[in-house]
């Protein structure tokens, strides 16, 4: 079975690049069925959800090409089976964003319910909220359908009852084709909302005010082609800093937007690290233990909840105790009975962790339970001392491209091994080099 094998104890060191954000792509693929004509997108990570919403978008007659590794050209003139509901949809959450897409433009949608990290609940009221408020008739169908349908979609004041990235991306892509003007109020400020509104304002939408509480849409007649490049990955980014921190070590991260990272570089140096910044570029030096802290999760400028398993990792090796609270997911602390076999020292109450810091973890063999977390493991595996098996990694390569090509760049002992033979090859070198 595919799985990572890991010998921890180097400081990682070096330069990373990132790509483009997986989650404003997501949004970005989607909102470009919304033109007749060709939409150029670039920085478009190569990891596994991108590559099965680019399928779900093929499977409703859009042309898709895709000339480089990180460039897709999208033509949404000839969409014609409106119904998608196949494997390919149900298997991501991202695939949400085509019921505003094609809401928007076609002024119908029918899309099968997302699928996702298994992190909590995950409605999606706030989004039939808004489809509502535009005018559309919402139903949810058997087989977990969501049919949406409007004669034609009128500009309305939308009040957000919880501040939802997904909801905002979707009532803004659907708001943009409407008649007349929308507010969002309480809308999410996160660097992948205002790239959406860009791309759309790049193909005539008329969007103020994205990455502030208040969101103002004057629907126009039509959208056109575009040529855009995504915003970089700020959770690669954040993932890259603070393996450098828990592994000791000195890495450059480049190709970032270093205000997008404030609230993780504020933290790191709360607790010890040095950070240096450029234009596009971050560096996270740490050479000494770190100190403990609390944290709790917010939504954007706030720390996001997609670090909170990698703060975690961080904070189970510093001197002391630091509490970590999700106030974002119910479900986001399923990587701690992992990190625990890793010798962690945690405890979970509700949605709080107390953790106290331990010197070292020791290798052993985990699951990933989610994406993110999944990654943080990597990152505690790294730091480790010995030997570890990260399995269920198809979670992780849903949104890292060249994982452990990257980390290995930086010096990590990591390899993705299949077969048996893989994996006691990579465990001899590991321990051969290590004596
Ligand atoms: C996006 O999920 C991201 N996914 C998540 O990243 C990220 O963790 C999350 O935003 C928060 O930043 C994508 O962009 C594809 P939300 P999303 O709607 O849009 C509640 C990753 O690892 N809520 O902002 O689903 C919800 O339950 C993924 O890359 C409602 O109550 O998150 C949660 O408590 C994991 N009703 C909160 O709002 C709704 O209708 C925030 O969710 C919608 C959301």
């Amino acid at each position: 079975m595919e799985h990572y094998v890991i010998h921890g104890g180097n400081p990682l060191s070096g330069e990373v690049e990132i790509a483009g954000a997986k989650n404003a792509a997501l949004g970005i693929l989607a909102a470009s069925i919304m033109a007749d004509e060709a939409v150029t997108i670039e920085n478009v990570p190569d990891v596994s959800d991108i590559r099965v919403l680019v399928q779900a978008i093929k499977s409703i007659g859009a042309d898709v090409q895709h000339p480089d590794r990180h460039t897709y050209i999208i033509n949404g003139a000839g969409i014609q089976d409106l119904p998608v509901d196949n494997e390919y949809v149900r298997r991501i959450r991202g695939s949400y964003y085509m019921i505003g897409a094609l809401l928007g433009k076609y002024k119908r949608a029918q899309v099968a319910l997302p699928g996702g990290c298994n992190i909590g609940l995950r409605p999606i009221d706030q989004h039939i909220k808004g489809f509502r408020a535009l005018g559309a008739d919402v139903s949810l169908e058997s087989r977990g359908l969501v049919r949406a349908e409007a004669e034609e979609l009128t500009g309305a004041h939308i009040y957000m009852d919880v501040v939802s990235v997904g909801a905002t991306i979707n009532i803004v892509m659907a708001a943009s084709l409407a008649k007349g003007t929308t507010i969002i109020e309480n809308a999410a400020k996160e660097p992948h909302v205002v790239d959406l509104a860009n791309f759309l304002n790049s193909m005539g939408a008329r969007i103020k005010g994205a990455g502030t509480d208040v969101i103002r849409i004057k629907g126009v007649d039509h959208l056109h082609g575009t040529e855009y490049a995504i915003i970089p990955d700020q959770i690669e980014a954040g993932t890259y800093m603070f393996a450098a921190a828990a592994t000791k070590g000195d890495v450059t991260i480049t190709n970032v937007i270093p205000k997008h990272l404030e609230s993780l570089s504020a933290k790191l140096i709360e607790i010890g690290c040095e950070i240096e910044e450029s234009d596009d570029a971050l560096r996270v030096v740490a050479s000494k233990r770190l100190g403990h802290t609390n944290v709790k999760t917010l939504p954007y400028p706030g720390f996001p909840t997609d670090m909170q398993p990698q703060i975690a990792v961080l904070l189970g090796l510093a001197n002391g105790t630091s509490i970590v609270t999700e106030s974002i997911f119910e479900n986001r602390f399923k990587y701690v009975d992992e990190l625990i076999k890793m010798g962690a020292n945690i405890t979970v109450e509700s949605n709080t962790a107390i953790v106290t810091g331990v010197e070292q973890y020791h290798g052993a063999v985990i699951d990933a339970p989610d994406l993110r977390a999944g990654a943080a493991l990597v990152t505690a595996a790294l730091a480790a001392k010995g030997l570890s098996q990260v399995f269920n990694i198809h979670f992780i390569e849903r949104g890292y491209e060249d994982f452990p090509e990257k980390l290995r760049s930086l010096g990590g002992e990591i390899v993705k091994v299949d077969t048996r033979e893989e994996e006691e090859n990579a465990k001899r070198t590991f321990l051969r080099r290590a004596q």
